[in-house]
């Protein structure tokens, strides 16, 4: 299975310029990616051909749309293999997606001292929403702890599940390690005790196949802007008859069905969760995310960035003095290391000024780079576009900083 590359690296107009008046090396693809053309011209024709507000108006420009936006909806169901669309709700991100289910399902279905359950390899958006909401019902919040190579440890998993457990959310792939957690086994297990399960997708959406009947998970959140797509557009999926219980987390326009100054009732699923007028031009953009990875097709992709992480591993492993934090026996295309005698800022100036692009820092994972006994971290993260050459660009990078730092 291969991949045509060099149509693809044509798509992604970022790609044509200079940095600092070198080719550009993306590399901090689990931050955000690049955006296709197809993408942008999806969003720009929006903005030039049809601006105009969605379900509210009978005029041809409303129609088209809410006709656009709706499909994209569709489209989403389909790449992850949704009942229904009624179980699609467009959020700003990730971030939102997790808060919404935080603040509408705990607070519609939890109470004092009962339990969430979350690991130590979580985003900061998958821990802060769970201590708001615990704060406010009086919940605690349990953490299964990550072992030496970066996974989950599981039995400790199945000792802290109780009777007292409402809720278990996790991260299906770490944003620092790569790790790429067994949610499908961690379900099954939480599912036996009858509790629901909350799947952090942004780092697996986009690079492999994610089916949310076969995963069994009760909620999912992930981000367009991650997978080719637009800033600005997130999704929560979750089981028709969980969304159908919960109580709206925003409240305004386009989610009433009816309003008196006395009482209001709501729409049905998904719009009683979509408040406002969304970033329509960005789920319009995300539909052409889709569609763009579609045709690339998502296994190509996989195998593509498997290949590439195999050789990116190896020939950061033969810089003396890099440490590669993890050893996860499945990783996604996602690389954390240290490196003796440069602080990541540093390194990551040093590379900026190449044209090559990590991310540094705590990379909103404190508690985690904690577990690691370190306060900040470089990271390179693959994507679609990615080569060879971009690992070679590193790698001749990370060796004039240590020339730069004499170590
Ligand atoms: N979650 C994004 C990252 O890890 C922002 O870089």
């Amino acid at each position: 299975m291969t991949l045509k590359i060099t149509p693809i690296r044509k798509d992604f107009p970022n790609l044509k310029d200079k940095i600092h008046g070198k080719p550009l090396a993306y590399l901090d693809n689990a931050a955000t990616t690049l955006k296709p053309k197809q993408v942008i011209d999806a969003v720009s024709a929006y903005y030039s051909h049809y601006a105009s507000n969605i379900h509210r108006a009978v005029h041809a420009l409303s129609q088209k749309a809410t006709l656009q936006y709706e499909n994209t909806r569709e489209k989403v169901r389909k790449f992850i293999n949704a009942k229904n669309t009624a179980e699609i709700i467009f959020t700003s991100g990730t971030t939102e997606s997790i808060n919404l289910v935080a603040q509408s399902y705990v607070k519609t279905f939890l109470k004092a001292n009962d339990e969430i359950i979350i690991s130590e390899m979580e985003h900061h958006s998958n821990i802060v929403p769970w201590q708001i909401a615990s704060k406010e019902t009086g919940c605690t919040l349990k953490i299964i702890p990550v072992d030496n190579n970066g996974e989950i440890d599981l039995e400790r998993f199945k000792e802290l599940l109780s009777s007292k457990t409402k809720l278990v959310s996790i991260t299906h792939t770490s944003n620092v390690l790569g790790t790429i957690n067994p949610v499908k086994e961690i379900i099954r297990i939480a599912h036996g005790h009858h509790v629901p399960v909350l799947i952090d997708a942004a780092q697996a959406v986009g690079h492999q196949t994610i089916d949310v009947q076969d995963l069994d998970c009760d909620f999912l959140a992930f981000s367009a802007h991650k997978m080719y797509g637009p800033t600005g557009v997130g999704i929560l999926y979750g089981k028709q008859n969980l969304l159908e219980a919960m109580a709206p987390y925003k409240t305004g326009g386009d989610m009433i069905d009816s309003v008196t100054f006395e009482k209001t009732t709501y729409r049905e699923l998904p719009y009683k969760f979509e408040a406002g007028t969304p970033d329509i031009a960005s789920v319009i953009g995300l539909g052409a995310a889709i569609d763009y990875i579609n045709r690339v097709g998502l296994n190509k992709i996989s195998s593509y960035e498997k290949t590439l992480l195999s050789y990116a591993i190896k020939e950061l492993k033969n810089i003396s003095g890099l440490q590669v934090v993890g050893s996860p026996s499945k990783k996604a295309p996602i690389i954390s290391f240290v490196l003796d005698g440069i602080h990541p800022h540093d390194l990551g100036t040093i590379l900026d000024e190449q044209g090559i692009a990590i991310r540094t820092g705590h990379l909103c994972t404190q508690p985690l780079l904690k577990r690691f006994g370190v306060l900040s971290l470089s990271r390179a993260s693959l994507g679609i576009y990615n080569t060879p050459k971009d690992i070679d660009a590193l790698v001749g990078g990370i060796k004039k900083a240590k020339k730069v730092f004499k170590c």
